[in-house]
């Protein structure tokens, strides 16, 4: 069965690119050990666009769904959705609560694939 690719497209701000990157250099790190699980990477904007990428890949659709719908999806968007961490307290904007203005999910399916021989 074919692998499937769910692309999350977030629009960030000029003044959150750092913020938005540091949380994902702190990220949960749960996605790792997710059933079906394939790849993850973000993916940084060098054309002058506003739209980071965050890649990842499944074995199927329903792996994906189970991800989303799980624990381990919950506690690795913790910071985006502004739940409040221990810790010290943060400056205005760079606190908790989403760093990215907007977000869209593309979903793909992979027809053809090469790696280095
Ligand atoms: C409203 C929608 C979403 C926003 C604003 C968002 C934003 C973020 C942010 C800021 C992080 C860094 C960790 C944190 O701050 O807690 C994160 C983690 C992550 N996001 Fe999203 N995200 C969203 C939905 C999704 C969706 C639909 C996917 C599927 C492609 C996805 C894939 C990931 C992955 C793989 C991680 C790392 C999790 C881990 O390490 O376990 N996100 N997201």
């Amino acid at each position: 069965m074919a692998s499937v690719v769910k692309i999350n497209v977030l629009s960030v701000p000029p003044d959150m690119r750092e913020e938005l990157e540091r949380r994902f250099a702190g990220r949960a790190g749960m996605v790792e050990s997710q059933d079906g699980f394939e790849w993850f990477e973000l993916l940084r904007p060098l054309d002058g666009t506003d739209r980071y990428l965050v890649y990842t890949r499944w074995r199927s659709e329903e792996d994906f769904q189970r991800w989303q719908s799980s624990q381990a999806f919950q506690r690795g968007h913790a910071q985006a959705s502004g739940e409040r961490p221990s810790g010290p307290p943060q400056g205005v904007g760079h606190g908790q609560g989403p760093a990215a203005t907007g977000s869209e999910l593309w979903s793909f399916e992979v027809i053809e694939t090469a790696a280095p021989k």
